[in-house]
């Protein structure tokens, strides 16, 4: 009963639609009516600067570390790894469907991309350094962060899968599903880079001028 109830509080902490609080409230705006539509960090960046998309990107990442770490509100998952790693997988996982779905927020929310780096924080830090570095790689030659975060989340399925060669079955099908979702949720972003008109990251475009 317990763990219902804590993955119940994963999806409402990840339900909190920090994008879109943002822009209601300081900007009088709903930020999923300007730029890609998405209510989430680099949109936020791209429409209300990037202090503010800083700000977002920082909540969303903590709503995943936060709601992942429920685990330790019940004491048995201290003790034994890979039920807690399986309980983990379940709270961040369910942040991540809220994040996506926000109860707070007529379920239109953002694409999970940096509340599921909260939990890769939390589950397994080196695989998040990891897939930081393939982020910043991609983002670097590409400056699309949408290729970027997809590539991120290849990565880390790659990483658990052949890299950390991970054991345990439920947390093998959470790496290929973080990087279907991925996809998934970025659906609007690929028909974009395929045609050729996919926004790049603000910051490096005023270069090019
Ligand atoms: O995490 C979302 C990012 O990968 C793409 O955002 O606003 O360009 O659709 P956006």
């Amino acid at each position: 009963m317990k763990e219902v109830l804590l993955i119940l509080s994963a999806y409402l902490i990840g339900s909190i639609p920090t994008a879109i609080w943002v822009s209601r409230s300081f900007f009088g705006i709903d930020i999923r009516d300007y730029g890609s539509g998405n209510a989430g960090a680099t949109n936020t960046f791209r429409v209300l600067g990037s202090r503010w998309g800083c700000f977002v990107m920082a909540v969303d990442v903590l709503k995943g570390v936060v709601a992942t770490s429920l685990y330790i509100l019940v004491p048995y998952y201290l003790h034994d790894e890979n039920d807690r790693t399986n309980f983990m997988v379940g709270l961040g996982l369910a942040a991540v469907v809220g994040h996506i779905f926000p109860i707070w927020a007529e379920f239109r929310g953002g694409k999970g991309v940096a509340t599921l780096f909260g939990m890769i924080i939390a589950i397994q830090p080196l695989a998040a350094v990891c897939c930081v570095a393939v982020f910043l790689l991609v983002l670097y030659l590409t400056r699309f962060v949408s290729l970027s975060s997809i590539l991120a989340s290849v990565a880390f399925a790659v990483f658990i899968l052949y890299i950390f060669d991970e054991k345990e079955t439920l947390y093998r099908g959470f790496a290929i599903a973080v990087a279907l979702l991925v996809v998934l949720t970025h659906q609007k972003n690929i028909t974009r880079l395929l045609r050729g008109s996919e926004n790049k990251i603000p910051i490096l475009k005023y270069r090019d001028r």
